[in-house]
């Protein structure tokens, strides 16, 4: 850590400085979440996480290397330490933070039911004798697994989001359970017309954070005083409003 100071990293330091070698954070992600993820031109993912962590980055004077690494991979890759840091709209949950740390909360978000606009859906307990399509994995996956039952064979489970959807399109399945964003950008700009997404407000809200291997507590303080920072200084609210408007 930079609180040791042996002549030799004084050295490193002195260096770092003169001659920019910045600190590289690997980042990975799911990049099939728009529009928080997302393959832009030349296959990097582009999106709001992305637009996030090179802030958080920047406030720290870390450069940022991102990759798409798929939604279970992403996992194993942090507790592997393959990668620093994942972001891809991870929701922060009990279960994963007994493998994971996560940084304070950037994100707030809810669970829809996507649906045939004719479909008699107000509240998740209406998709209990549905075919459901789910990202494996997901909270959303979670969330339907509990109304469905666990190995129920009517329950679809996807490598990715874009995928669950196209199954509701191709009708083979009647409902898709995901999160809020990604559905309604769905909605909004797939150009299929005759669909909805349904709120059951009872189901409990969620919130995304940034992902650690367990115990990388210098990188998560890091990573928490630089999202503190881009909120202090109006950067979030800047990228976010290229996102979702005011
Ligand atoms: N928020 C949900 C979860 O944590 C889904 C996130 C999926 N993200 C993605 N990039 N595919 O389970």
């Amino acid at each position: 850590g930079s609180s040791q100071s042996t002549s030799g990293q004084a050295e490193a330091g002195k260096e770092a400085a003169a001659g920019g070698e910045k600190k590289v954070l690997k980042v990975g992600t799911d990049a099939a979440y728009p529009p928080f993820e997302k393959l832009g031109p030349d296959s990097k993912p582009v999106g709001f996480d992305m637009d996030i962590i090179k802030a958080v980055a920047e406030a720290n004077g870390w450069e940022v290397q991102i990759e798409h690494a798929g939604w279970d991979p992403l996992f194993e890759d942090i507790e592997q330490g393959k990668r620093d840091i994942a972001i891809s709209c991870i929701t922060i949950n009990e279960k994963r933070k007994k493998k994971y740390d996560f940084s304070d909360p950037y994100f707030d978000a809810y669970q829809l039911i996507m649906v045939p606009e004719s479909a008699n859906v107000t509240k998740v307990e209406d998709i209990k004798n549905m075919r459901v399509g789910v990202q494996s994995g997901t909270t959303g996956a979670a969330l339907a697994e509990k109304i469905l039952g666990k190995g129920n064979t009517r329950l679809k489970g996807l490598d990715d989001t874009p995928s669950a959807v196209e199954e509701l399109y191709a009708k083979r399945v009647d409902a898709v359970v995901g999160d809020n964003g990604v559905l309604t950008d769905f909605l909004k700009n797939s150009g299929k017309a005759g669909y909805k997404v349904v709120k059951d407000p009872n189901v409990v809200p969620e919130q995304y954070g940034i992902m650690v291997k367990k115990g990388n507590k210098e990188l998560l303080d890091g990573i928490n005083k630089g999202l503190k920072t881009i909120k202090e200084n109006g950067k979030y609210d800047e990228i976010f409003k290229q996102y979702f408007g005011e």
